[in-house]
């Protein structure tokens, strides 16, 4: 089938990938002149496990195929995809303005039957706006169909070709045929396709995240109360997720969710039920809790240090929003240098793949490490952000002769807490006891 992504962002980018992958002929449009350039000559412009040697293969063998103009993207498609941006606008709700903008062009440029597929993370009605707006210009059949993504950064590649389930949403029978045999080679082991009305996919994607945000800051609120009441949060994680009805994943506490999706979709359903009267409380306790725990190590830090951060040295694992990703967006790590470096702290960091994009943003107000043990060299204490695989076997002996003081601050829960203290460590995480060193060692 020839299918065109309009958008050759995260979603575009690994979308497009992976339909040409199942043999389709896929154009990629972007405005990006630059990054035309860049995805034609064969360099991924996004870090992604796996999505390099797929897209290589593909371009290699001519199944992908990218330009900055719409016209020609669309020309021979079959389907359209839009996979563009829709960020918070100044109220929270998403902006549909690029998406928008799109749609008006191809209502001038359809010149026969295509279905236009929404892909982004979108208000529910959205799809009747996508199809008004190109109704005032085209002259010829399509339908709009809305088909939410379920990616997950750093697995998105493997979330495409092996999904869950696949949400369409259409209440034409022809496209729902098209969209059927355009996904039927990824659900081969019997994952479904299911096929409801345009309102309802829209509404699912947000649900499923502003669901997910929930089980998150619910457990963030439990990791408190353990440590208020002298519990432990991993017992209590295990003693619930064994249980169907809760389920083992997604319980893990930390200091909050972060990402381009989460914090973005539940406020978006929270304008979106004001805009029909409804104050969806729920959510809006979820956002607070996420803000709050941000910052979560703070106080314990500040506790340790008796208030007093000034001059003092800290290091910081881990900046990215999560593992297996450059993605800083609503990343806790920036919001702990933040307040780290107002108290008159210093900061040397290290991540894997995530430190050239907060070069750009903090240039020299931070120390970027060469390696992670490096950024121990006289910090004060060890701060963990982000569950890099590679922090969770660290050597230990290491971190003990690179720090000034054996004293870390694991937002993430990386560690055993008795082995730590065993190690020598002052160690605090989330929602478990603090302990400190066997042998007391004078700060
Ligand atoms: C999410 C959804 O999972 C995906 O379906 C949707 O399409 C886009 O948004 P993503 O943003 O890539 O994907 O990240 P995800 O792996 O879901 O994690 C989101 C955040 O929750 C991260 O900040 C992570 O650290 C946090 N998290 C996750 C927890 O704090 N605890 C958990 O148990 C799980």
């Amino acid at each position: 089938m020839k299918i065109t992504v309009v958008g050759t962002g995260y979603v575009g980018l690994v979308t497009g990938t992976c339909f040409a992958e199942t043999g389709n002929d896929v154009t990629c449009v972007d405005i990006d002149v630059k990054k035309v350039e860049k995805l034609s000559s064969g360099q991924v412009t996004i870090y992604e496990p796996g999505l390099e040697k797929l897209f290589e293969r593909n371009l290699k063998e001519g199944r992908l195929h990218f330009t900055t103009n719409l016209e020609e993207g669309i020309s021979e498609a079959a389907v359209i995809f839009l996979a563009l941006p829709t960020p918070p606008g100044e109220d929270g709700s998403a902006d549909l303005s690029y998406i928008l903008k799109v749609a008006d062009q191809l209502g001038h440029l359809l010149k026969d039957y295509k279905i236009i597929v929404d892909k982004s993370t979108v208000p529910v009605g959205t799809a009747d706006k996508v199809h008004a707006a190109i109704a005032k210009n085209a002259t010829v059949d399509f339908d709009v169909v809305s088909n939410p993504e379920f990616l997950r950064e750093g697995v998105a590649v493997e979330d495409f070709m092996k999904p869950d389930r696949v949400v369409i949403g259409t209440s034409s029978e022809r496209a729902r045929k098209i969209m059927a045999d355009l996904y039927a080679p990824f659900v081969r082991q019997g994952n479904p396709v299911i096929f409801m009305d345009e309102k309802s996919a829209e509404l699912t994607k947000y649900a499923a995240n502003s669901f997910l945000a929930t089980k998150i800051s619910f457990m963030n609120e439990i990791a408190i109360l353990c440590e208020r009441l002298g519990a432990d949060v991993d017992m209590v994680r295990r003693g619930i997720g064994s249980d169907d009805r809760i389920g083992k994943r997604f319980l893990f506490p930390g200091i909050g969710y972060g990402g381009s999706c989460f914090p973005k979709d539940v406020q978006a359903l929270v304008k979106s039920s004001q805009t029909v009267d409804y104050d969806f409380r729920i959510l809006n306790a979820v956002m607070d809790v996420n803000e709050a725990q941000k910052v979560f190590l703070l106080p314990k830090i500040e506790s340790y240090f008796e208030n007093n951060l000034q001059g003092k040295h800290f290091a910081l694992w881990g900046l990215a929003f999560k593992p297996n990703t450059d993605d800083i967006r609503e990343a806790p790590a920036l919001y702990i240098i933040d307040r780290l470096l107002a108290a008159g702290a210093t900061v040397s960091a290290f991540d894997p793949e995530a430190m050239p994009n907060v070069k750009q943003l903090l240039g020299d107000r931070i120390h970027f490490a060469e390696h992670q043990y490096d950024a121990l060299d006289n910090a004060d204490a060890l701060i963990i952000a982000t569950e890099w695989s590679v922090f969770r076997t660290p050597d230990f002996e290491k971190i003990r002769t690179n720090l000034k003081d054996q004293v870390i601050f694991d937002g993430r829960n990386l560690f055993e807490s008795p082995r730590m203290q065993e190690l020598g460590f002052h160690y605090e995480s989330v929602g478990r006891q603090a302990v400190t060193r066997l042998n007391s060692i004078s700060k």
